[in-house]
Order: structure tokens, then C-alpha cells, then sequence
């Protein structure tokens, strides 16, 4: 039985939100912390959380979530969604910058924190795997989640749009450049030497939406279900994972 395998047949209290393509496979790693994890109420810091599609339901599970995210805008919209959802009194909103946690929460208090899309948005992710880091408790879990390479060079060359794809391989930090939103891009060995750097153990790694992006959405939405489980399937095996849009590594502060 593989690891996945493991987390996708974990039987726990958590249901979590309904599972989709692009969140199914980062829903199961998280359930499988949070069941093993038991009925403890989790201290949960959301670096970049934006407008809380897994703040709320964290909250809506038990647990108190910090949201620190440099958007006023975002953190309304959290705030609003945490009002609708009941939950107003367990997810907090801190505007700020990622690197500078350390003026924004306590140090070593979270037993997990999340820092999802943020990493090839920020002028320097290295400062940002530090401070969440050290925002993490002994023995307390990240999930990280980063855009992957290899996606966006098939992705560009399918357009046709054979030059972006060419810069995006080879150039040094996986951008296409000034006008692409995002500034960097990973494979799975260069997240997981990030995070390493910082003194975090990666413990998975999964692909993210390995077929999501590339199916007609005729197929995507008229059989979600299979999609969901074939996602799941085949998040953890090489190559499928590496060739995901997203990759997804779950990673802990050594105790
Ligand atoms: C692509 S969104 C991801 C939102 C959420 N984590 C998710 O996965 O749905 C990136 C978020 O990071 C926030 N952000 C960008 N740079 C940041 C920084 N330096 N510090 C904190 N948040 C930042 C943005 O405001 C935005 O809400």
C-alpha cells in the first residue's frame, strides 16, 4: 500500500469541504495530519491564506486559523465568509508581509501552517520558508504549495507559444518573464531543497492538478468524480506528479 493509498483511506472526524480537482489531493494529506492529530483543537497559521478557501473550513473543523496575508481586499472577503460560515470567532485576519511573521505571531505556536500559491508570488521565498518556520511549534507540519515547471513549459509549447515554453525550462527561476504573474516556478527536488534549507523534513510530495488543466471542460465537469480519483490515483507517482501544475509537499519541524 503506498502513502497516498494510506491517506485516502484514513477514516477520521475531519470531512472537510467538498473535494474537488484542484483541492482533493491537499485535502487528503491535511485530513490524514488532523486525524492523527485526534481531537486536539490545532493552532493554524495560513501564510497567504487570501480570502479562506482552507481557512474557513479548518475553523469550521475546530480549529483556530490565523490568516496572515498582505491583501486588506482578501482579508475582507475572509472576514465575510467566516461570518457566513459561523466561524468568526475562530479565524483571525493579520495584514501583513509573509518574511515578517515574526512581528505578526507567536514564535513557535503553530501546529500547522499553511503557505499555499505564495511561494512564486513573493520577491523572496527563502525569507518567507524561515519565518513560517519558525512560526511552527517542535514537531508541527507545513503544507506547502507551489506552482510546478514542468506544467507551465507543456502548457506554453500546447499554445503554441513555443519561445515563452523554451524560457520558462531553462531559465533560471522558471518565469516567462516580466509580464508573467508569477516570478518563479518548481520541480519537486528544488522545493524540497527550500524547505530543507530552512530546517524543515519533507515527508510527501504530490502533484496538484495533474489532469485538471489539461481536459476539455466538457470532460472536467461531467465526470468530476472519476477526475477527483484519478487525480488522487496518480498524485504520488512519478512522472504524473511531476508533471503537475502544482506540486504539494508536506513537510515538519523536527521535534
Ligand atoms: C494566489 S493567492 C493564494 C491564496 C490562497 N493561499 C489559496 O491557495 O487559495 C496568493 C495570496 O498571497 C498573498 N500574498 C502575496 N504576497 C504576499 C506576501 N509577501 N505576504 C503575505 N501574503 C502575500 C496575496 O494577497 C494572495 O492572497
Amino acid at each position: 500500500m503506498t502513502r497516498l493509498d494510506r491517506v485516502e483511506q484514513t477514516p477520521g472526524r475531519f470531512a472537510g469541504p467538498p473535494l474537488t480537482p484542484r483541492t482533493a489531493v491537499i485535502w487528503s494529506v491535511l485530513r490524514a495530519e488532523l486525524d492523527r492529530r485526534g481531537a486536539a483543537e490545532l493552532t493554524v497559521l495560513d501564510v497567504g491564506g487570501g480570502t479562506g478557501g482552507f481557512a474557513v473550513p479548518l475553523a469550521q473543523a475546530g480549529h483556530r486559523v490565523t490568516v496572515v496575508d498582505a491583501s486588506p481586499d482578501a482579508l475582507a472577503a475572509l472576514t465575510r465568509r467566516a461570518t457566513e460560515a459561523g466561524v468568526a470567532d475562530r479565524v483571525r485576519a493579520v495584514q501583513g508581509d509573509g518574511d515578517a511573521l515574526a512581528g505578526l505571531v507567536e514564535p513557535a505556536a503553530a501546529d500547522l501552517v499553511l503557505c499555499h500559491a505564495v511561494l512564486e508570488v513573493v520577491d523572496d521565498p527563502a525569507p518567507v520558508v524561515a519565518a513560517l518556520t519558525t512560526a511552527l511549534r517542535p514537531g508541527g507540519a507545513a503544507s506547502v504549495l507551489v506552482a510546478g515547471r514542468a506544467a507551465a513549459v507543456l502548457g506554453r509549447a500546447m499554445n503554441g507559444h513555443l519561445e515563452v515554453a523554451a524560457t520558462v525550462a531553462t531559465g533560471p527561476a522558471g518565469s516567462a518573464g516580466p509580464r508573467d504573474t508569477l516570478r518563479r516556478r518548481y520541480d519537486a527536488d528544488g522545493a524540497a531543497a527550500l524547505l530543507t534549507a530552512a530546517g524543515l523534513v519533507v515527508e510527501e510530495i504530490h502533484g496538484v492538478r495533474v489532469l485538471a488543466d489539461l481536459l476539455p471542460a466538457a470532460v472536467a465537469d461531467g465526470q468530476q468524480g472519476a477526475l477527483v480519483e484519478l487525480e488522487r490515483a496518480l498524485a504520488g507517482r512519478p512522472p504524473y506528479r511531476d508533471l503537475a501544475a502544482q506540486l504539494h509537499l508536506f513537510a515538519r519541524r523536527p521535534a
